[in-house]
C-alpha cells in the first residue's frame, strides 16, 4: 500500500483512534517512521497546556522540503507535483513535475541565500496564486527561513503591521496579480507598506502582470534576474542541488496571521516536524488520496487551507496538487467544472460560500462538462447548510462521491474533525468524528464537561481539545503569553477552539460557529474589534459596534452600527467613505455589508456594549431582545430597532 498509515475501514478507524488515545507515543512514533528524518527523535511528545509547552519529535532533525520533494524524485521525477491553471482560460496551463519543482526550489533557495537571507529570518510573501508562490514558500523552508504569507487582499496598513510584528527583513512579491477581471497592483501595495519601514532589506519581485512598478535601487530586485543568476550555481553538469538546511523538529516553519477577538491579528507559529506529520496524515486519510489522483484545493495559499492542502500535505504525500490563479465565477460560473474536466480532477476541496454562490447560477454552467473524474468532495471554513450540501452532492458529486466536511483552524495546522472519504459515514452539516489523536471535550461556560443531553438528545457547549496533536500551534509570534491567554487560559488544561458545537448519540460533532467576537465571512476569519478599530479611524466617526448577521452567500455578513457626528452630507456617500477606510486599514474583505447610523449604542452602566442586543437586531429578531432595563439608556434600543436596514 502506498501509505501504510491510511485508514481502510470503519473498524480500523476505531482501532487506530483507540490506540492514538491510549498510546500516543507508540501511535505517532509509528506514523512518523514514514518520513525522511536526518536524525530520529529522542521523545515523541512532551507537553503541558499550562505554559503552554508542546514539543513533538524532540531531538529529531529534518528538512520538510526533502520530504515534500527530494524523497519523491527516484520514483516520481517526471510526475506532476503542481498543475497550474491560469486566471485566463486562454492562457497556457503549466505543469510542474517533481524534478522541475526540485530545480526551482533549489534555485530560489540559492536566490534567498545570495540576497543574505539566513535560517530563522522572517520572509514575508505577498503574491498571487502562481507556481512561484509555492517555490518561494518551499525555498524559505529549504534554507530554514520562516515564511509569513499574506493574502493578496490585505491592505498596505495590514502588511505594515504584520511586517513590524514579525520583524520581517525580506519580502517576495509580484508586480501584480490577476483575479477574475481585476489586476491587483501587489508591488505598489508593498511600496506603501514599506513607507517608514527600516528593517526590510530586500524585495524580490516576480513579473506576472507587467504592471509598471517602481524598483528602488539597492532594495528591489527582479525574480527573473536572480533566478537566472542562481541557475548556474545550483546546476552543475545536469545535477541540481542546494543542500537543505538541517532543522530541528521544533524549529518554526512559518508564521500565519489570523484574527482573534482583540484588535490585533496574531502570528500563529507552526513548526517543522509536527506540522509535516499532521498535514500529511490528515491529507492521506481524510481525502483517502490514491497515487495519481489530482487534488484540487480551491483556497488561496494566503490562508492556512492553502498552506496545508495545496502545498505541504499533498506534496509531502507525493501527490499532484492543482493550483488555480482565478476565481470560480470568471469568465463564467462554469470555471471549476471546466478545470475539473480539463485536468481530470479527482478530489475537489472548496468552501461552502463558493458552493452557495455557484448554486445561485443553477445547473446550466455544469451542463456539457464532463466532471465524472471526481471521486471525492470536501468543504472547509464554515458550517455548511443542508441545502448547499445536497446541491453539492447531487449536481457535482452525482451522488457517488463522499463529501468530507472538514473542521479545523489556522491554529490546528490541519483537519481535526471530519469524516474520512468513503471510510466513515457522512452526515449533512456535520463534521462527524475526530481524527486519531484528537480528543474533543464539550464544556459549559465554567469549563465543566457537559454530559447531560439537551431535550433534542444532543450535548451542546463550547468545543475544547484535551491533548495535543502533532499540528497544534506552538506559540503566537513574539508573545507567548498572548498564546496562553487566547487558547489555554479560558479553561484549565484545555485548548479552547472558540467554537460552539453539538454532539449526537453516535459521537458525531456539528460545529455551530464562533462563540467569541470573531466573524466568519465567506470562510474568512475577521475580528469585530479589528473592523471597529478601522471604522473608528474614519473622520467624523465617534464610535462603532460590529456584529455578524446571516448572509445567504457569505455565511455571515458584517453589520456595523456607527455613531457619526461629522459634517452631515449624503449618508450613502459617508457609507462609501467608511467602507473605503476599512479597505485601506484592513482590506476589502472586511468591508461592512450594512452600515446603520445611530445616535447611541446600548451599553451597560459600566459602559460595556451589549452586543447580544445588537446581534439580535441585525439578525432581524427584534421581538425578543431580552432584558433591556439594565441599560444606561434603554430608549436607544427602540431607535436602533426602528432604523434597522
Ligand atoms: O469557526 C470555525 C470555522 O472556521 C474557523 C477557523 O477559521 P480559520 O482559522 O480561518 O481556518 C479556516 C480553514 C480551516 C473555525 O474556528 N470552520 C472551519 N471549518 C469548519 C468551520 N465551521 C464549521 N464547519 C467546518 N467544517
Amino acid at each position: 500500500m502506498a501509505y501504510p498509515y491510511q485508514i481502510a475501514s470503519l473498524l480500523q478507524y476505531h482501532e487506530f483512534y483507540k490506540k492514538s488515545v491510549e498510546d500516543p507515543e507508540g501511535f505517532w512514533g509509528e506514523v512518523a517512521e514514514n518520513f525522511q528524518w536526518r536524525r530520529k527523535w529522542d521523545s515523541v511528545i512532551n507537553w503541558n497546556f499550562k505554559e503552554p509547552k508542546i514539543e513533538w519529535f524532540k531531538g529529531a532533525k529534518l528538512n520538510i522540503t526533502e520530504n515534500c520533494i527530494d524523497r519523491h524524485l527516484p520514483a516520481k521525477a517526471g510526475e506532476p507535483a503542481i498543475i497550474w491553471e491560469p486566471n485566463n482560460p486562454e492562457e497556457r496551463t503549466r505543469v510542474v513535475t517533481y524534478a522541475r519543482l526540485h530545480k526551482r526550489v533549489c534555485q530560489f533557495a540559492q536566490v534567498l541565500k545570495n540576497n543574505g537571507v539566513k535560517k530563522g529570518d522572517r520572509v514575508c510573501i505577498y503574491m498571487g496564486m502562481v507556481p512561484e508562490l509555492a517555490y518561494a514558500v518551499l525555498g524559505c523552508a529549504r534554507i530554514g527561513a520562516i515564511h509569513s504569507v499574506i493574502f493578496g487582499g490585505f491592505s498596505a496598513q495590514s502588511i505594515a503591521d504584520r511586517l513590524e510584528d514579525a520583524q520581517a527583513t525580506f519580502i517576495v512579491t509580484c508586480d501584480g496579480a490577476y483575479r477574475g477581471n481585476k489586476d491587483i497592483p501587489l508591488k505598489s501595495v508593498i511600496d506603501d507598506a514599506l513607507i517608514g519601514n527600516k528593517i526590510v532589506k530586500k524585495v524580490i519581485v516576480y513579473t506576472r502582470t507587467r504592471t509598471p512598478v517602481s524598483m528602488i535601487k539597492g532594495r528591489d530586485v527582479w525574480w527573473e534576474d536572480e533566478m537566472e543568476y542562481a541557475e548556474t550555481q545550483v546546476e552543475k553538469e545536469g545535477v541540481v542541488s542546494f543542500p537543505a538546511e538541517e532543522m530541528d523538529a521544533e524549529d518554526p516553519l512559518f508564521i500565519l496571521y489570523t484574527s482573534g477577538s482583540t484588535g490585533k491579528p496574531k502570528g500563529v507559529v507552526h513548526t517543522c516536524g509536527g506540522y509535516m506529520v499532521w498535514t500529511n496524515y490528515t491529507f492521506v486519510n481524510v481525502f483517502q488520496y490514491k497515487p495519481g489522483d489530482v487534488h484540487f484545493c480551491t483556497a488561496d495559499i494566503g490562508w492556512i487551507t492553502g498552506h496545508s492542502y495545496i502545498v505541504y500535505g499533498p506534496l509531502s504525500a507525493g501527490a499532484t496538487s492543482l493550483m488555480f490563479e482565478g476565481i470560480p465565477t470568471w469568465p463564467d460560473a462554469g470555471r471549476f467544472w471546466e478545470i475539473t474536466e480539463k485536468h481530470k480532477v479527482n478530489i475537489l476541496y472548496t468552501a461552502p460560500t463558493a458552493i452557495r454562490s455557484l448554486m445561485g447560477f443553477g445547473e446550466q454552467p455544469i451542463q456539457g462538462k464532463d466532471i465524472s473524474s471526481l471521486n471525492t468532495l470536501g468543504t472547509v471554513g464554515e458550517p455548511i447548510n443542508e441545502e448547499a450540501w445536497h446541491w453539492y452532492d447531487e449536481h457535482i458529486g452525482k451522488k457517488t462521491c463522499p463529501i468530507v466536511d472538514t473542521w479545523w483552524q489556522t491554529e490546528t495546522g490541519g483537519i481535526l474533525i471530519s469524516n474520512l472519504a468513503g471510510v466513515t459515514l457522512s452526515k449533512p452539516g456535520w463534521a462527524t468524528l475526530p481524527l486519531p489523536g484528537v480528543q474533543p471535550v464539550i464544556v459549559d461556560e465554567n469549563g465543566k464537561e457537559v454530559t447531560e443531553k439537551d431535550e433534542d438528545g444532543m450535548i451542546k457547549g463550547n468545543l475544547c481539545i484535551k491533548a495535543p496533536w502533532p499540528g497544534i500551534l506552538r506559540t503566537t509570534y513574539g508573545d507567548h503569553e498572548r498564546c496562553r491567554l487566547n487558547y489555554f487560559a479560558t479553561y484549565e488544561n484545555l485548548y479552547f477552539t472558540g467554537d460552539g458545537c453539538m454532539k449526537d448519540e453516535d459521537g458525531n460533532y456539528r460545529i455551530t460557529g464562533r462563540v467569541d467576537d470573531v466573524l466568519n465571512v465567506s470562510g474568512h476569519r475577521i475580528g469585530t474589534a479589528e473592523v471597529e478599530n478601522a471604522i473608528n479611524m474614519h473622520t467624523g466617526v465617534v464610535e462603532s459596534a460590529v456584529v455578524g448577521y446571516p448572509h445567504d452567500i457569505k455565511g455571515q455578513g458584517i453589520y456595523a452600527y456607527v455613531i457619526y457626528n461629522g459634517r452631515m452630507q449624503d449618508m450613502d456617500q459617508i457609507r462609501k467613505d467608511v467602507n473605503q477606510t476599512v479597505s485601506r486599514i484592513i482590506g476589502p474583505i472586511a468591508k461592512p455589508d450594512k452600515i446603520q447610523f445611530v445616535s447611541g449604542l446600548p451599553k451597560t452602566r459600566s459602559g460595556k456594549i451589549m452586543r447580544r442586543i445588537l446581534r439580535k437586531i441585525a439578525e432581524g429578531e427584534v421581538s425578543n431582545l431580552g432584558d433591556t432595563s439594565t441599560l444606561l439608556d434603554p430608549a436607544v434600543v427602540d431607535e436602533i430597532k426602528n432604523g434597522k436596514i
